[in-house]
């Protein structure tokens, strides 16, 4: 099958098109036909190498992490899926493959795509949906009483982040540019705070949570607007000892996370607030609540911009340059309804 792999880390020209085998499924797994895979900038930090402590790939290493397509085969052990049902998931981290034909998983990460989204657009959801979901409900158990900043309201995660805050009820607070307005202006929130322009000090001490999608000094400068026993949550800034605990990681990942993440926590704590890291898990029931919002037009999502494999230097030079301003997806399968 077609595939797009690297057999070494590194920058783009580290990716080669080639002929791989079409995986087995185990007793409990799912042979997807790839209509669709999403990309991510989690897939250039794969192949850069920069989770490669509590990520290494195996090489020759079939790149991309969340898919849309058909079941074609299934495992004897599979209960929630049959052959022919249009499926979409985000992939396991240590196993990835969505950049080729043909991709397994287990059951229990994939749900049934949502009805009234094409293959293109369904690609494009479920990591930075499960992102999002995971964040405001699993770690900032957000309520409706609690006033949010989330930063980049039309990056993929800020876009879904901000309509789900929302739909709590929560006063919901976004920042973007002028190249990302017209894409806040789709959604519902209370306030957005121009990022380039506008001093985001005038909102100190504002906010009961955060969500930190930017990372660096985004999430440095982030720490002052808490509210005394505010929270903050990133997803691009440093893992804490609490990521390793939930992550299962090691002993040395957990000691290590500490050190690294000593000035980031000491500082929320200066400012009586506390800080975490999120890593998204795979997982199929939160993606079936998602596909039904979406269904039932309670969550929108970016428009996509479609790649073809060969074209995959372009897309991937312009994912990382940050100048995306749809989500991208490479189309892999032909034939698809
Ligand atoms: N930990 C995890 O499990 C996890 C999961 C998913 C993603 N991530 C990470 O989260 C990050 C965001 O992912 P994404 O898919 O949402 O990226 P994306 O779609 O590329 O969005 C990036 C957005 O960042 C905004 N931005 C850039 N600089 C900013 C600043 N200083 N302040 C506020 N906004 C700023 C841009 O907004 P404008 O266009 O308005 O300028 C842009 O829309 C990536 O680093 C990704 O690797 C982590």
């Amino acid at each position: 099958m077609k595939s797009l792999i690297i057999e070494r880390y590194g920058d783009i020209s580290a990716f080669k098109i080639k002929e791989m085998p079409v995986p087995t499924v185990t007793k409990n797994q799912v042979l997807i036909r790839v209509s669709h895979a999403g990309l991510n900038p989690i897939d250039y930090k794969m192949r850069e190498g920069k989770l490669r402590l509590f990520n290494p790939l195996r090489f020759p290493q079939i790149m991309g992490s969340e898919v849309s397509g058909v079941v074609e085969e299934i495992g004897d052990e599979v209960t929630k899926f049959r052959k022919g049902e249009f499926v979409y998931c985000r992939l396991d981290k240590d196993r990835m493959g969505g950049f080729a034909e043909f991709v397994s998983a287990n059951e229990d990460i994939i749900a049934l795509k949502p009805e009234t989204l094409d293959f293109a657009t369904a690609a494009g959801v479920p990591l930075v949906g499960l992102t999002a979901w995971q964040v405001i409900y699993d770690h900032a158990h957000l309520s409706r009483d609690n006033k949010i900043l989330v930063q980049a309201g039309a990056g993929s995660v800020g876009f879904i982040a901000s309509q789900l805050a929302k739909r709590i009820g929560a006063h919901v607070f976004t920042t973007v540019s002028d190249r990302g307005i017209h894409i806040v202006e789709e959604i519902d929130v209370d306030h957005v705070i121009n990022y380039k322009t506008q001093d985001l000090d005038r909102f100190k001490n504002n906010f009961d949570v955060i969500f930190d999608t930017v990372g660096e000094q985004t999430l440095i400068n982030s720490m002052k607007l808490l509210k005394r026993e505010g929270r903050i949550f990133s997803i691009s800034g440093i893992p804490t000892p609490n990521t390793a605990d939930y992550m299962g990681y090691n002993t040395f990942c957990k000691v290590l996370f500490w050190f690294a993440s000593y000035k980031l926590r000491k500082l929320a704590k200066s400012f009586d607030g506390s800080y975490e890291f999120v890593f998204m898990k795979p997982d199929g029931n939160q993606l079936e609540i998602i596909a039904k919002l979406i269904d039932k037009k309670e969550l929108k999502v970016r428009q996509v911009r479609e790649f073809h494999f060969e074209e995959h230097h372009f897309a991937f030079r312009l994912l990382e340059s940050g100048e995306a301003r749809s989500k991208l997806v490479f189309k892999i399968g032909d034939n698809f309804p």
